[in-house]
């Protein structure tokens, strides 16, 4: 072991396990591919400001997760909490809005970092990929967004998540229910901090997980009594779009994110066999974001999905993903001239599109073989003294036993024709 660790609150991907990271990524982001959204990718750090202004100054994520720091030029920087700011920012900054082409539909995949307490399911280094449809108010790109994050955990053999949706008004009528909503809470019996944050960020309140604070919200007004016509049909329509599409929701009218932008659509796809970090995947809409860090009004939304927690509900379900072998032929040299040979050969396998490894270093005929089945390869290619003055080499059928010659020059032809 080195003197050093991980630190606190991350974990390294290692194989075999890091192949089911690497297809969860792959599953979430082919809907999005087959749906008209381009691949972005933004720095791992911002301008703290961005974050600040965007995410919401109130916000635990801003208060209390970030990573921040001061760069040698005096520059105030933040670790990356989240995605949507960063890309909104870069959408804006490259003018993809003025390109005529709206909505502008982009998708990631990467590290976000919040200094959060660890436990199962919550780290201070994460993993999300995320979609986001900048420039359009229109219901049917929520429900496009849902549906297809609903079907990327259907593709990966998911079963028992579910979708809790809600609408969080505009600007119209939102202030209304902030109103109310903060006149029911100031007659509550609450501490001095909870009773600070009905004044800055009241419907954060509605998300308190003490059940001194939940039995005093039973009578709470809701949003969904407060809803203007346009956000009531809005939200209507996108309710009737996922029931088209056989996606299944709740409605849950005590929904509320911990970022600040959101308006309107709300949502977050929980998992039954997860604990208490629950959420694999949320979002909403947010129609101010863009106005927020100093863009034109461009009506959005989008949604993050955590590969973190998808692998842990892939766990808690025991789904285990079909991955393609990493190596499909694994050679084995006996001496330095059949060395060179299967060099030579599994070069060619390699390029010839054949997952080909060898056994490196003077291992012996014993030690060679347990490679090659550590290795999960379902041929052996093996080469010896006798072969060589043969001409031949001898490809093992690993799961069955059976085993044949195969003419070196013929060799290439044959495994791809085998393993194809
Ligand atoms: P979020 O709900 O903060 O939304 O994060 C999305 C997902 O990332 C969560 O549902 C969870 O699966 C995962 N996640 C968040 N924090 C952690 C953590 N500490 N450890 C492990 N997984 C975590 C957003 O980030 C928004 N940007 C989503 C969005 C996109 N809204 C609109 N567009």
């Amino acid at each position: 072991m080195s003197t050093f660790k991980a630190p606190k609150g991350t974990y390294d991907l290692l194989p075999p396990e890091s192949a089911t990271y690497l297809a969860v990524r792959e599953a979430i982001a082919a809907p999005l591919r087959r749906s008209g959204y381009g691949y972005v990718e933004t720095p791992g750090f911002e301008n703290v400001e961005l974050f600040a202004r965007g995410v919401g100054e109130s916000t635990d994520i801003v208060t209390k997760e970030m990573y921040t720091l001061t760069t040698k030029g005096g520059s105030e920087l933040a670790l990356r909490p989240e995605g949507t700011a960063s890309v909104l920012r870069a959408a804006l900054e490259a003018n993809l809005h003025k390109a005529g082409n709206l909505p502008v539909k982009l998708w990631y995949s990467g590290s976000y970092y919040r200094y959060e307490r660890p436990q199962k399911g919550r780290y201070r280094h994460f993993s999300q990929v995320g979609a986001e449809a900048i420039g359009a108010e229109d219901p049917s790109l929520d429900a496009e967004l849902i549906i297809l994050a609903h079907d990327a955990y259907r593709s990966l053999g998911l079963r028992n998540f579910r979708l809790l949706l809600n609408s969080l008004g505009d600007r119209t009528c939102r202030p209304v229910y902030r109103a109310a909503l903060q006149e029911f809470l100031r007659g509550l019996d609450l501490d001095d901090d909870t009773r600070a944050r009905i004044e800055i960020n009241p419907l954060r309140v509605l998300d308190d997980k003490r059940d001194s604070v939940q039995r005093q919200l039973k009578d709470a007004p809701m949003m969904r009594d407060h809803l203007c016509e346009e956000c009531k049909a809005f939200h209507e329509e996108v309710r009737t779009l996922l029931t088209a599409a056989g996606v299944a929701f709740e409605d849950d009218p005590r929904l509320v994110r911990g970022l600040d932008y959101y308006t309107r659509t709300t949502f977050e796809f929980v998992h039954d066999g997860l604990g208490s970090q629950s959420a694999v995947g949320g979002g909403g809409r947010y129609d101010g974001l863009s106005e927020m860090i100093g863009g034109p009004p461009l009506p959005s939304v989008g949604w993050a999905l955590g590969v973190d927690r998808t692998v842990l509900a892939l766990e808690a379900e025991g789904v285990r993903l079909e991955l393609p072998p990493t190596t499909e032929v694994f050679a084995v040299p006996l001496g330095d001239e059949a060395r060179h040979r299967l060099f030579a050969l599994v070069t060619a396998l390699r390029r010839e599109g054949v997952a080909a490894d060898l056994s490196y270093g003077s291992k012996g005929m014993k030690n060679a073989m347990k490679s090659a089945n550590r290795s999960g390869a379902r041929f052996a290619l093996l080469l010896g003294d006798r072969d060589l003055a043969e001409g031949v080499a001898q490809l093992k059928d690993l799961e069955s036993g059976e085993q044949k010659s195969v003419a070196l020059d013929r060799v290439v032809a044959e495994v791809t024709a085998t393993v194809r």
